[in-house]
């Protein structure tokens, strides 16, 4: 069996193949970073218009490397939402238009839902589980008791991680997007030389927020009148990341406490999307893990980042349970995993 999956939500256009044993046959990425660039985030018209020209040569290339053809493919999914709906509408029209050439099922896949349940390709992470889901978009943390059904314990109430991630990389001058390139300056900077807030520790729920601890690095960069070497850049960095692994650990020590009450034999605790990838909030969450007799995973980086795998994955569990979508199936720009999700 093989199912299509293709991702357009944001700025990569992706396509992968999997088949029923969750082996991933192919997973083409493409990133519209040079695109983007010059903006220093993404620009959605130039995103959507990106997709377009793009998205007929990736879904080939993906059949291509799993050494398939349409006629071959049982099922076709794509990301139907939460994202810039140009994007959404690109992908979802793709997938509609090879359901129904191929006369094979096409199921709409929520974007976060691929993050969620990207863990489970490599890894034998059981429903329920704990989850903070932390990507450009979105910081969520979430009691996932299966496919389509999700509990909300906390979320950002003002910017996601990785948008103020990409905020102060942008503001250092360092690269797009700015998460890997702010983990790469803290490696070689002093935590500790420059304090920075902690908003919402301590607080007695599993909310998060960050424009406030934006707001202080640019006052910071500004105090040191813009005047920054690689040296303040790798200590502004180093101070930045480890406010962000403080904050979510005081979240994530809140929230296993209550997913325990609430589900004392449940066992795993899992971090997805794209801020995942970053190492020191891994190796944070896995301490807090083991601290608690829980089981740790995350999606190796090439499955945290936005991509097409998590995306046919998320769709083969549907599939499974027969989630199938119709055609007239509409593009969500905003489709929260916790509230009214089956109704479409
Ligand atoms: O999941 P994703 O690829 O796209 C969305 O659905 O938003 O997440 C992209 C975000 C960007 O903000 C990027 O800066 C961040 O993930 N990111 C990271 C790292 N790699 C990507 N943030 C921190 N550390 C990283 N290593
Ligand atoms: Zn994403």
């Amino acid at each position: 069996m093989y199912i299509l999956g293709i991702e357009s939500s944001c700025d990569e256009t992706a396509a992968a193949v999997i088949n029923e044993n969750k082996e991933i046959l192919s997973s083409v990425v493409w990133t519209q970073l040079d695109e983007h660039k010059k903006f220093g985030g993404v620009v959605p018209e130039i995103a959507a218009r990106a997709h377009l020209e793009k998205i007929d040569e990736i879904v080939t290339k993906a059949l291509d490397t799993a050494k398939i053809s349409f006629s071959d493919l049982n099922a076709v999914a794509a990301a139907a939402g939460p994202g810039l709906i140009g994007g959404v509408i690109v992908g979802v029209m793709t997938a509609k238009a090879i359901a129904a050439v191929n006369n094979i099922p096409f199921i709409a896949v929520n974007h976060l839902e691929g993050h969620a349940l990207a863990a489970r390709i490599l890894y034998p992470v059981n429903f329920p589980f704990l989850l903070l889901l932390t990507s450009g978009g979105h910081c969520q943390i979430l009691e996932v008791l299966g496919v389509g059904k999700y509990q909300k314990l906390g979320a950002t109430i003002d910017d996601a991680a990785g948008e103020a991630f990409d905020k102060v990389a942008k503001m250092l001058n360092l690269g797009y997007p700015g998460g890997p390139w702010v983990e790469k300056y803290a490696l070689n900077g002093n935590p500790d030389r420059f304090s920075l807030p902690r908003p919402l520790k301590g607080k007695n729920n599993c909310d998060f927020s960050f424009s406030g601890l934006k707001t202080a690095v640019r006052h910071l960069i500004e105090k040191l009148e813009n005047n920054l070497s690689e040296n303040d850049k790798a200590d502004i960095s180093a101070a930045f990341q480890k406010a962000v692994v403080d904050v979510m650990k005081d979240r994530m020590t809140k929230a296993i406490n209550i997913f325990k009450s609430h589900f004392p034999e449940a066992k795993d605790v899992v971090v997805a999307g794209g801020v995942a990838a970053n190492s020191a909030i891994r190796s944070m969450i896995l301490d807090l893990a083991q601290e608690n007799q829980l089981i740790f995973s995350a999606p190796p980086p090439n499955l945290c980042t936005d991509n097409a795998a998590m995306i046919a994955y998320a769709a083969l569990e549907r599939f499974n349970l027969g989630l199938i979508n119709t055609l007239d199936f509409k593009p969500r720009p905003r489709w929260p995993l916790y509230e009214n999700y089956e109704q479409s």
